[in-house]
C-alpha cells in the first residue's frame, strides 16, 4: 500500500518509516527536518520517497498526499518550553498542518492516523487515565494538541476516517528531547561520572512507552475496521523520576546521588495510562518495559549514542 508520514525524519515517524518499508509498503515521507534528520533515515533513504517539505504547504502535501491510502501524521512542534515562547508558530504548524491533512482526506479518502498527546490530560483528576476523563492541557503545545483533537472529531462528522493516538512518554532509539528528554539528560550525566539533575522532588511519575510499540500502535490501527477514536497509548506502569535517576545509576555501576533543580512550569506531575480501550479494539499490547531497556541498553554500551545523542 502507499502511505505517506509526515515527520518522518523525526523520532518516532523514522521508526514507523523503517517498519512499513519493512512490510513492504511504499512510503513517502514530508518532513521541513526542523527536528528531523536525515541520518534519522540512513537505512531506508534510497527506499522512499524523501520530500523536504512543510505541513503548512497545501499545494505541496495535495501533489503528495492525493494517491496516498493512508497517512501518519507524525510532524509538529513538540517541546512543551519552547510552546510558552511560540504560540503562534505551534498553532500554525500543529493546528494549521493538521487541518490541512484533515482536509485533503475529506477530498481524497485516505485514512488518518496521526499523533496525538497525553498532554490534553494535563494533571489528571484520577489514575489511570481514561480516554473520556477530562480534558485540561496546561501549556500551549498541550492546547495545539486538545484544537487538533477538535478539528479531528469534526472531520470525522463529515467521514473523514481519522484516529488519534495520545502517546504518554515514549522512549527508545534516537528517543526526541521532548517527552523521553530526561532518560537522554540522566544518561548523558551518569555515562560522565556526574549526578543526573532532577527537577524539583523527582516524585514525578511517567509512564514510558517503547517506540517500537508506538509503531505497532500505529499500523494496528491503520490496518483496523475502526475509522474514528482516540487511544491512550502508554504501558499502565510508571516510575517515578528519582526511580528513573536511581535505575540509570544502578545500570552505570555507580553510587551517584540525584541532584535537586527548580521544578519546570508546564511540568505534569502524574500521568498513567489506561489502555483497557486501546486493547480491546486495536488488539495492542505494549511489549517492552522501560527498566528492561534501560538496563540491556546501558549493558551492552553499544547503543548508548543512540540514547544522548
Ligand atoms: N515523543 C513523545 O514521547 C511524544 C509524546 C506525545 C506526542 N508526541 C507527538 O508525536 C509526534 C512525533 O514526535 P517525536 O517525538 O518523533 O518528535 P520529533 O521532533 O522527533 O518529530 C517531529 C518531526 O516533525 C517535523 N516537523 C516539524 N515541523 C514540521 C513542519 N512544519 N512540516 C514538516 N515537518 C515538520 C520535524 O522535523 C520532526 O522530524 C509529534 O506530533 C509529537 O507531538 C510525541
Amino acid at each position: 500500500m502507499k502511505f505517506v508520514v509526515t515527520g518522518g525524519a523525526g523520532f518516532i515517524g523514522s521508526h514507523l518509516a523503517k517498519s512499513l518499508i519493512n512490510e513492504g509498503h511504499t512510503v513517502t515521507i514530508i518532513d521541513n527536518l526542523n527536528t528531523g534528520k536525515i541520518e534519522n533515515l540512513k537505512e531506508i533513504l534510497s527506499q522512499v520517497d524523501f520530500v523536504n517539505g512543510d505541513i503548512r504547504d497545501i499545494e505541496l502535501l495535495k501533489n503528495k498526499l492525493k494517491d496516498a491510502d493512508g497517512v501518519f501524521h507524525e510532524a509538529a512542534l513538540a517541546s512543551v518550553q519552547e510552546s510558552f515562547s511560540k504560540i503562534k508558530e505551534y498553532n500554525d504548524v500543529n493546528v494549521g498542518g493538521t487541518e490541512n491533512i484533515l482536509k485533503l482526506a475529506k477530498e481524497f479518502g485516505f485514512k488518518i492516523v496521526y499523533a496525538s498527546s497525553s498532554s490534553i490530560y494535563g494533571n489528571p483528576a484520577k489514575i489511570p487515565i481514561e480516554e473520556d476523563d477530562p480534558k485540561n492541557p496546561i501549556n500551549p503545545y498541550a492546547q495545539t494538541k486538545l484544537d487538533d483533537e477538535s478539528l479531528a472529531i469534526k472531520y470525522a462528522h463529515m467521514g473523514v476516517r481519522v484516529i488519534g493516538l495520545r502517546y504518554f512518554n515514549v522512549f527508545g532509539e534516537r528517543q526526541s528531547k521532548t517527552y523521553a528528554g530526561v532518560i537522554k539528560k540522566f544518561v548523558k550525566k551518569v555515562r560522565n561520572n556526574e549526578p543526573p539533575i532532577i527537577n524539583g522532588d523527582g516524585k514525578q511519575t511517567r509512564d514510558f512507552v517503547y517506540v517500537g510499540d508506538v509503531v505497532q500502535a500505529n499500523i494496528l490501527a491503520m490496518k483496523s475496521n475502526v475509522d474514528h477514536g482516540f487511544f491512550n497509548i502508554g504501558t499502565n506502569s510508571t516510575i517515578t523520576v528519582l526511580e528513573l535517576a536511581n535505575l540509570i545509576i544502578d545500570a552505570f555501576g555507580l553510587s551517584l546521588k540525584p541532584v535537586h533543580g527548580p521544578e519546570l512550569p508546564g511540568d505534569v506531575k502524574i500521568t498513567k495510562a489506561d489502555i483497557s480501550r486501546t486493547r480491546k479494539m486495536l488488539n495492542w499490547e505494549p511489549k517492552t518495559r522501560i527498566e528492561e531497556w534501560l538496563k540491556s541498553t546501558i549493558a551492552a554500551k553499544t547503543n548508548l549514542d543512540l540514547i544522548t545523542d
